[in-house]
């Protein structure tokens, strides 16, 4: 096997991989750029002060005058014979300095001081000399501006036969002395021991000069005639520079910093002489380091000195940076090794080697047909799953009620699976806005970008799912403002998922309940919001068509909106009442505290049951008080019983919350209490209507004393686990599931 996947893998190489192109001309200037000035080229970092600043560094600029003949290149006014990357040198001229003497006049002297100090050169100490050529001299160089130094030659020898040598500067006539690292500019100075006269037949002139110690060679004619060394080299020597990217190390340069002048596949090193840092192509690379994709690769199976892969059988492969050298199919061995490098396979492994291919290609051929067909069946499966599941959540009968009702665009919309999946990031942890025994609401955003509520329920019992589906259909049916809108639901996921309006502000149970929230809502916007939730259900009761009734009515269940306007939302207890009845006997459903108790022990479901629930909402918002406490002393754990106690007794006032006792007025006090403990009057036919409930509210609110306050938008936070039914309130909001108490099995329609 293990020769089977050799063979494979060494079929997969006989595909070369992408190589990056070789240019065989590398260029050294930036692209735009002049390359050359005379014979000299030009690359960057340095550049011609005739082209745009890009084309050079900054203390790079060289200048080209081309008016001469050939144009020549100068740095101030050195004259520039060469440059070169790497060595990172430039070889320019530099004076001779002299000291002659003649007979009949005096002497003449010359010795120029040489500068580069505004430059990031230095002198060279590896290719230069300072070199003395005279017999009756001493001579020094002393440079500065990095290290001072003084060195020098003295130098007597008494007469022509002394035993000069053609090539030899080794202190007779010629001495040489080499120079320290790092200092920026030197001076000359010469001077004679006797003005010559002992040696001025063959000796008129001693010169001093820094110089290419590759380039200079002594030569005993140099010595001889008045100024001829001088004038024959036309009064300059070259001499090398080493220059360097002042004024940082490799280890101090800023690598991130656009000025780190090493640019891709290349690496830093520090300048051998002085300040500063140079360049370098990585191993496998050749170029310019200085220029954005100088360094290039190197092909180093185009030349086979640049390679190991030495056997004729040998593929060599050239990657960036590297070759790989393997033997070809059919052939084993090391290919770098010449000759018996890579040898061919005997002829009786070949049928073997054979099979194993076919083998393998069988194998392979298997396994993707395989996956092919497992991928196919897989996603029938799903197909099927989905069906399944819409059916299974009464998709067909929604379809069934919808279409029954045609005509009608507001109806709710059917999702698919995908939609929800990517408005809500694939159910993504971030946007969970609460959770609890029912399931999870996200947030969502439609690719309208309208913001969204998605409750993803429970794994839905099949005897609810009519109830369920009942529910989606009325639900988007009721046109109330304040009722929170269902937008559509999911049927094909495994469980379903409904797709709600987005209300901003959280629950009326969060807004008076919890801590930090306490006495948050004025006594006029709780009077609107009694007087919306009253409006909602008595349109539920009256206006819609069979009458509904919610069963579920808390302060957990009425949502507010930036404006604390009132949306009730919940429906999943909610029931449609045929009209020939007023009341229908179910299972008993809601949550403790608010439960009705004519129903609960009879199990006739009426709307008085809602009303009973919402007296409960009244008196919550009168009392800033929890429906059910059991922190509070036994006499006052349930709220209605409390407060109708209260009011028997004639001392409700002490239960309100005091910013109801400061902002309301006295007769709203009273009509208030009044209506809510005839809401919550045991027996159903003793409370009032919610339309009746709702009209005395709006008349309170429009004979309130108090003009219309306008809200601090406060941005409100849902807690977790404050709610009575110990469900996180937001979660709560779009709680349209069965998680209530449900305390009597007897069922009906
Ligand atoms: C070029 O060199 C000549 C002779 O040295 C000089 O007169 C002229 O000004 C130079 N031109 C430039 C552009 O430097
Ligand atoms: C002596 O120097 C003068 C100028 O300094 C020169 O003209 C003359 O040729 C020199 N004499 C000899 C013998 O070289
Ligand atoms: C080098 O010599 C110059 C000129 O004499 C002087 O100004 C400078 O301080 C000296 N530098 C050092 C490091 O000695
Ligand atoms: C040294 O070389 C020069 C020419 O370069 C030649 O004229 C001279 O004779 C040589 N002298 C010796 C001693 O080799
Ligand atoms: C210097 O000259 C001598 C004799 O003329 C010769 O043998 C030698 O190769 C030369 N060296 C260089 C570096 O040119
Ligand atoms: C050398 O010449 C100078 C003047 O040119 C003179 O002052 C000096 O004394 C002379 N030195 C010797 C040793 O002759
Ligand atoms: C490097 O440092 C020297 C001395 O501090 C300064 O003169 C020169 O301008 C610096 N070079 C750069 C490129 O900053
Ligand atoms: C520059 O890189 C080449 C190849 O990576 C290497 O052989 C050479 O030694 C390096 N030179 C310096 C000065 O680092």
């Amino acid at each position: 096997m293990a020769l089977v996947v050799l063979i494979l893998l060494q079929l997969l190489l006989w595909w070369p991989p992408p190589t990056t192109a070789i240019s065989s001309t590398v260029s050294t200037a930036k692209t735009g750029c002049q390359k050359k000035c005379g014979s000299v080229t030009v690359p960057y970092p340095f550049g011609l002060d005739d082209d745009p600043i890009s084309c050079y560094r900054e203390r790079f600029k060289l200048h080209c005058n081309r008016s001469l003949d050939p144009p020549i290149l100068y740095i101030g006014n050195i004259e520039v014979l060469e440059i070169s990357l790497l060595p990172a040198q430039l070889r320019v001229l530099n004076y001779i300095g002299y000291d002659c003497y003649n007979s009949t006049s005096g002497n003449d002297k010359g010795f120029p001081s040489f500068k580069v100090n505004s430059r990031p050169f230095t002198f060279s100490d590896t290719r230069n000399r300072f070199t003395v050529i005279g017999c009756d001299n001493f001579a020094r160089i002393t440079g500065f501006n990095g290290r001072n130094f003084t060195s020098g030659c003295s130098m007597i020898c008494n007469d022509q036969q002394s035993g000069f040598i053609n090539g030899s500067c080794s202190g007779i006539g010629c001495c040489q002395t080499s120079i320290p690292k790092g200092f920026k500019s030197f001076k000359l100075y010469i001077n004679s021991y006797h003005n010559h006269t002992d040696v001025l037949v063959f000796n008129p002139c001693a010169y001093a000069f820094l110089v290419d110690s590759e380039w200079y060679n002594f030569s005993v004619s140099d010595l001889g005639g008045y100024m001829d060394f001088y004038n024959r080299n036309r009064e300059n020597v070259p001499m090398v520079l080493d220059w360097a990217i002042e004024n940082y190390t490799c280890e101090t340069v800023s690598r991130i910093d656009p000025s780190y002048a090493c640019r891709s596949n290349s690496q830093c090193f520090n300048s051998p002489n002085g300040r500063g840092y140079l360049c370098n192509c990585s191993l496998g690379y050749q170029g310019n380091p200085y220029l954005d994709d100088g360094c290039q690769d190197i092909d180093e199976c185009a030349d086979e000195a640049m390679n190991e892969c030495k056997s004729p059988l040998a593929v060599c492969t050239n990657t960036p940076g590297s070759y790989t050298c393997y033997c070809p199919s059919g052939t084993v061995g090391d290919g770098r090794k010449t000759g018996t490098g890579c040898t061919a396979i005997q002829g009786k492994r070949s049928p073997v080697m054979q099979i194993a291919l076919g083998i393998s290609f069988g194998i392979l051929v298997v396994l993707f047909i395989g996956s092919w067909i497992y991928w196919g069946i897989e996603k029938r499966n799903q197909s099927k799953r989905k069906e399944m599941f819409f059916q299974q959540n009464g998709g067909l009968l929604l379809k069934q009620q919808l279409s029954s009702c045609d005509g009608n665009e507001e109806i709710a919309k059917i999702f698919t699976e995908e939609e929800l999946k990517k408005a809500t990031n694939n159910y993504d942890e971030t946007r969970i806005l609460g959770r609890g025994g029912y399931g999870i609401v996200y947030q969502g955003f439609l690719p309208n970008n309208r913001k969204v509520a998605i409750k993803k329920s429970k794994i839905m019992d099949e005897n609810q799912v009519e109830q369920f589906i009942n529910e989606v259909v009325v639900l988007s049916q009721i046109n109330h403002k304040n009722v929170v809108k269902l937008l559509g639901c999911c049927l094909e996921a495994e469980v379903p998922l409904l797709v709600y309006e987005f209300i901003t502000n959280g629950t009326l149970f969060h807004h008076i309940h919890d801590e930090g929230h306490k006495y948050s809502i004025s006594w006029d916007d709780r009077l609107r919001i009694a007087s919306e939730t009253a409006a909602a259900l008595a349109y539920l009761h009256s206006a819609a068509s069979p009458p509904i009734i919610h069963r579920d009515v808390k302060s957990a269940n009425i949502l507010l909106d930036d404006n604390y306007m009132a949306k009730v939302s919940d429906f999943g207890a909610s029931r449609l009442i045929p009209s020939d009845k007023i009341q229908v006997t179910t299972l008993v459903q809601g949550t403790l505290g608010y439960l009705d108790p004519e129903y609960f022990h009879t199990s006739r479901l009426t709307e008085k049951s809602d009303v009973y629930s919402f007296g409960i909402v009244l008196v919550e918002l009168l009392t800033g008080r929890k429906a059910l406490d059991f922190d509070r002393p036994e006499n006052e754990k349930n709220l209605a019983t409390h407060f109708v106690t209260s009011m028997k007794e004639e001392n409700v006032l002490v239960i309100l919350e005091d910013r109801v006792l400061q902002e309301a007025s006295e007769d709203q006090l009273k009509e208030v209490t009044n209506l809510a403990n005839r809401c919550l009057s045991v027996k159903g036919e003793e409370r009032p209507t919610m339309k009746e409930v709702a009209m005395e509210l709006e008349g309170l609110r429009r004979y309130s004393k108090h003009p219309w306050v306008e809200h601090n938008h406060e941005e409100a936070e849902c807690l977790l686990g404050q709610s009575s039914n110990l469900h996180s309130c937001k979660a709560d909001e779009y709680d349209s599931l069965k998680d209530r108490v449900v305390i009597s099995l007897d069922s009906g329609r």
